[in-house]
């Protein structure tokens, strides 16, 4: 069995939270590159905004102790790239001072997916920035459930039979595999709150193979206090019985609106880019996403190819910009800025810890700035 890893991390800005110094990138090249034909059997370093993408694949199967430690070690290497050249963030998302066992709750987030490799294995690996894994929940849908998306669904016997959704309750920590199409209603109540429930694994039904799966965590939620928001990243098989590339592709032509953006507390849409462009600037986003393809032959990358640089996205991106024309106009109004209940999870609650004190009983007096009511207005005054 193959197991294809990506492993990613923000471990310091370049400038501010827009990009990742090439420094960082070289660094961690030079170390997959020490542990290829050992640990690993191939490996890549890529990006997306200020988050560092480790691509690997190896035998050692899902959240493997020495895959997961030799990550945390490069990025513990290019946290000291950070520190060096003073970059913005250094070890954002490393929340732990140690290692122990495995990558989860540590801060980097990773998607992982174990596959007897097909003779052709067309995989894409998407990699977002300034937005959160429930980010993915509407192009899974679009991929995997939706015929005016994927044809193959109605066309393909190997697909007419449908998928599971593992979708996963990122409050309560548990988890429901929904059958579809039969269960497409009760998978949509859920995901439709992509900040609490996030698509972690799509399984193929006629195949009995894991199709998709997303990175699943909330940094917010693990370090108890606003660290940024916990950039995703996901692995699509595509063709054969699986969504062909492009109709992979499709649902990202609508740059649909995700959590994210400048402090991680925005309504913006997600715009599908090359790498080249894959370095959020206006308002610290909009949010992106890259996407790069792979053949992989006896677990070797072959690729990557940059999926999104490709003129059939324009219109998306232009309807990206004209959506973030109308949205920033609402300034720190709802709906751009994200309602109450996520705000929670921001720095939000250190501002109105400070007002705290100051909140009251409302009656019909006239408050003042002292607190003392100096202006007092009875109900028979009102009269
Ligand atoms: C969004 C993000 C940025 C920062 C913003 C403020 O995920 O990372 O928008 O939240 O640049 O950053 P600080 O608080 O570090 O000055
Ligand atoms: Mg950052
Ligand atoms: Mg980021």
């Amino acid at each position: 069995m193959l197991t294809l890893s990506i492993i990613k991390a923000d471990t310091g800005g370049f400038v501010g939270h827009s990009a990742v110094h090439p420094r960082a990138i070289e660094v961690a090249q030079k170390a997959i590159d020490g542990a290829r034909g050992d640990l690993l059997i191939d490996g890549q370093v890529s990006y997306c905004g200020d988050d560092l993408s480790l691509i690997m694949t190896h035998t050692h199967g899902l959240e493997a102790e020495r895959v997961h430690a030799f990550a945390w070690d490069v990025f513990l290497q290019t946290t000291e790239v950070a520190k060096e050249r003073g970059l913005y963030g250094a070890g954002q998302d490393l929340l732990s001072d140690a290692f122990s066992g495995n990558l989860r709750g540590m801060g980097p987030g990773f998607a992982e997916i174990e596959i007897e490799e097909r003779p052709s294995e067309p995989v894409l690996c998407f990699l977002g920035d300034k937005t959160e894994p429930g980010a993915w929940n509407l192009p899974l849908y679009k991929m995997f459930g939706d015929p005016f998306n994927t044809p193959g669904l109605v066309i393909d016997p190997k697909m007419h039979d449908g998928f599971l959704f593992e979708v996963h309750d990122l409050m309560d920590d548990k988890r429901i595999l929904l059958d579809c199409p039969g269960e497409i209603y009760d998978l949509l109540l859920f995901i439709g709150s992509p900040s609490r429930y996030v698509i972690k694994r799509v399984i193929s039904k006629s195949l009995g193979e894991v199709a998709a799966v997303t990175s699943t965590q909330r940094l917010s939620l693990m370090a108890g206090r606003y660290v940024g928001k916990d950039d995703p990243v996901m692995i699509v098989r595509t063709q054969s019985g699986l969504p062909a590339v492009g109709e992979a592709l499709e649902p990202f032509s609508f740059p649909h609106t995700v959590a994210g953006a400048m402090r991680g507390s925005h309504h913006a849409p997600l715009m599908p880019v090359p790498l080249r462009d894959a370095h959020p600037a206006r308002f610290d986003g909009p949010p992106r996403v890259v996407c790069l393809g792979y053949q992989l032959k006896d677990g070797r990358l072959n690729g990557p190819r940059d999926m999104f640089d490709d003129p059939s996205f324009d219109n998306a991106r232009k309807m990206v910009n004209d959506i973030m024309d109308y949205l920033r106009r609402h300034g720190p109004f709802e709906p751009h800025r994200l309602p109450l209940d996520e705000m929670e999870y921001t720095t939000m609650p250190a501002v109105a810890e400070k007002l705290a004190k100051r909140w009251e009983a409302t009656d019909v007096s006239v408050p003042t700035i002292t607190g003392e009511r100096t202006v007092r207005a009875s109900a028979e005054d009102v009269e």
